[in-house]
């Protein structure tokens, strides 16, 4: 039976969840801090000997950091004690001395119903995936096989193919006894008061069954195999069990690798979700031919905070991209916004996987825009401020934007934002028109120009935030090396996100690679296993340096003894914006040497663009609680 979210989060909410956990393991109490709610154990989901699994009460979840095994208690009783959901629910119910809610019985026949339905459209994937295998199926097989799909893809995503024919499905289905109005409701016919006889609806198409979140098939998309059959896709209809603005292709199969990597990547269309997950991108989500809907994007951020949208790079991928955005900015918050890969020219992801292989689309997805450079872009992108008017009216629409964020703290970033950019960006273009236009009409020299331009990207490329060079210890880069020796579980979780993080110290980058060895080689599991390699590797004293800039800049949260989940946050922050300045940086190499060859006035704005965006970094940077102190400056050692 079905039980209302009130109700589950009643019973969720009386029971602390470390009483139920509690029951079935051992805390740890060194690390357990009971009077925050906050409990630490070794992993009932895995062996080992140091604790790595947390859970907190206040959350009502646990995390283990070893082996990824995370959830409610509800999920806790089902994974561990094997119980069945309803079971689960019955347990926590009787823990927090609630009844049990009386069953309705309207409600249980339309389960039932439901449950019939799922087992009729069981029956139609493995007909078409029959018929892929049949003599039939001979040209489908072939078409696959061209596309690049290898025979494992197309079994795990249980790929089909539709027969020519206006009932070969509906016979079938009819000789394992369903029942005409059965089939009508899967959609799988086309039927209706104007059509004598209903028939199949898909005919001589590839079939993709389409899942719902526990992986039950509940619609399909035929795609034609040749440019003459009229849609080269078709859908299910709406049904009983399907509603497209409310399911993601492929979401079961991407949640369940979410526990291995990274974060989700939303494409466009079902080749592309298959063939990134043949190349290993295995926690791709497509939506189902129609526009983002909010469900789809609440069902993304139950995956991650912060999902990866790849759109094509021509102008319709553009303003898709943008319609995404603007549904979601009412509804970011902290650790839950949306960011942005944008691929080359025209091109989908299952093209460019093709093309240019896999590297190439891991590098479209590192260099992803967060949300506010992409509406960032998009107002001032060709636009011309060269008044005061059109500056004013450029900053109304930023503020406009900025507004229509509910949560507050999240607004109020985004203004302050938009403010800075703004103000930067107005500053080059000023500069632009002194330097790019002169009273008399005439270019002036490119030499001339850019003297005036270098000092300023001089200048910030001087910046120990930028470089680090010559002694420097950039304070953000010492951070994040402190936060992984104090709190190694960090180094598990965002393992490949450290891997690529582009440190700039040479002292730091060293430090960084003994710590990764250590615990890739599972040498060091707790913070005196680390010190005691980072000894070994001779490297003391770099510690001992990024420890004290990290004290001495009052970063708590990446200390030891702070909590985790401030930690993780603190932590993420960091690397994120490690990341951007990482990325702007090259972006501003490449465009002073563009700048200095070919002197125009685009190249010209291109660099300003960029500068102000590392402006904008940094600002960012400066109004995140702890690294205002301090910010971006560097410590001489
Ligand atoms: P695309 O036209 O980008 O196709 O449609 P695709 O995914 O690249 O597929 P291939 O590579 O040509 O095989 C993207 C998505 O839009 C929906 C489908 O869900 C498709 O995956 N679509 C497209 C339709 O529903 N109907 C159509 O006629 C076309
Ligand atoms: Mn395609």
């Amino acid at each position: 039976m079905r039980f209302s979210n009130n109700f589950l989060d009643e019973i969720r909410d009386r029971v602390p969840i470390s009483s139920l956990i509690g029951a079935r393991v051992t805390w740890d109490r060194r690390k357990t801090n009971a009077s925050r709610g906050d409990y630490w154990a070794c992993c009932p989901f895995h062996g080992e000997n140091t604790p790595s699994f947390h859970c907190e009460d206040k959350k009502g979840r646990y995390h283990c950091f070893g082996c990824g095994a995370s959830g409610d208690h509800f999920r806790f009783l089902t994974d561990h004690d094997g119980l069945s959901f309803p079971e689960a629910v019955e347990r926590v119910a009787e823990m927090a001395g609630v009844p049990m809610p009386a069953r309705d019985a309207e409600a249980e026949r339309r389960e039932k119903q439901k449950a019939s339905l799922t087992d009729v459209m069981e029956l139609a994937t493995r007909f078409f995936q029959d018929g892929l295998q049949s003599q039939t199926g001979a040209k489908a097989r072939a078409y696959l096989r061209e596309r690049g799909l290898s025979a494992a893809t197309q079994q795990e995503f249980r790929l089909g193919y539709a027969p020519d024919s206006r009932n070969a499905l509906k016979e079938h289905l009819a000789s394992k006894g369903v029942d005409k109005e059965q089939i009508e409701a899967c959609g799988l016919v086309v039927h209706g008061p104007d059509i004598a006889v209903s028939y199949d609806r898909f005919r001589n198409r590839i079939m993709f069954p389409i899942e719902d979140s526990r992986g039950r098939v509940i619609a399909f998309g035929g795609r034609a195999m040749s440019a003459d059959q009229p849609a080269k896709y078709l859908n299910s209809n709406d049904t009983e069990l399907f509603h497209k603005g409310n399911v993601l292709y492929n979401f079961a199969r991407a949640r369940k690798a979410m526990g291995k990597d990274g974060s989700v990547i939303a494409v466009e269309g079902y080749m592309d979700v298959i063939a990134l997950a043949q190349a290993g991108f295995a926690t791709a989500v497509a939506p189902l031919g129609t526009a983002l809907t909010e469900n789809q994007l609440e069902l993304l951020w139950r995956m991650s905070g912060e999902p990866v949208l790849c759109f094509d790079g021509d102008q319709a991928g553009l303003r898709a991209a943008w319609r995404a955005a603007d549904l979601a900015l009412p509804l970011i918050g902290p650790g839950r916004t949306l960011r942005f890969a944008l691929l080359p020219g025209g091109q989908d992801p299952d093209d460019l996987l093709r093309a240019e292989g896999s590297q190439a689309m891991s590098d479209v997805l590192t260099h992803a825009r967060p949300l506010a450079d992409l509406l960032w872009m998009r107002e001032t992108g060709g636009g011309s401020f060269d008044t005061p008017e059109r500056r004013a009216e450029l900053e109304q629409r930023l503020r406009e934007l900025a507004s229509r964020i509910r949560e507050e703290n999240v607004r109020r970033h985004y203004a302050q934002e938009f403010r800075e950019r703004a103000q930067a960006f107005f500053g080059g273009t000023r500069t632009a028109q002194r330097g790019g236009f002169r009273k008399d009409g005439a270019q002036p020299r490119p030499g001339a120009q850019m003297r005036g331009r270098l000092a300023v990207s001089d200048s910030l490329a001087r910046s120990a935030l930028v470089t680090g060079q010559g002694g420097f210890m950039p304070l953000r880069e010492a951070g994040i090396v402190a936060a992984l020796v104090n709190h190694p579980f960090l180094l598990e979780q965002h393992f490949e996100e450290v891997e690529r993080v582009g440190l700039t110290s040479p002292d730091l980058k060293r430090l960084l690679s003994v710590i990764v060895d250590a615990v890739a080689h599972d040498l060091a599991q707790d913070r005196e296993a680390l010190q005691a390699a980072i000894g070994r590797a001779g490297l003391e004293a770099t510690w001992e340096r990024a420890e004290a800039l990290t004290k001495r800049a009052r970063l708590w949260p990446l200390l030891s003894g702070a909590d985790p989940s401030d930690v993780d946050d603190a932590f993420k922050q960091a690397l994120h914006l490690q990341r951007a300045t990482h990325f702007l940086n090259r972006e501003l190499r490449a465009a002073e040497s563009a700048l200095a060859s070919e002197p125009t006035e685009e190249n010209y704005r291109h660099l300003v663009e960029i500068q102000s965006q590392l402006q904008s970094v940094q600002a960012t940077e400066a109004l995140i609680e702890g690294f205002g102190i301090g910010s971006g400056r560097a410590a001489r050692g």
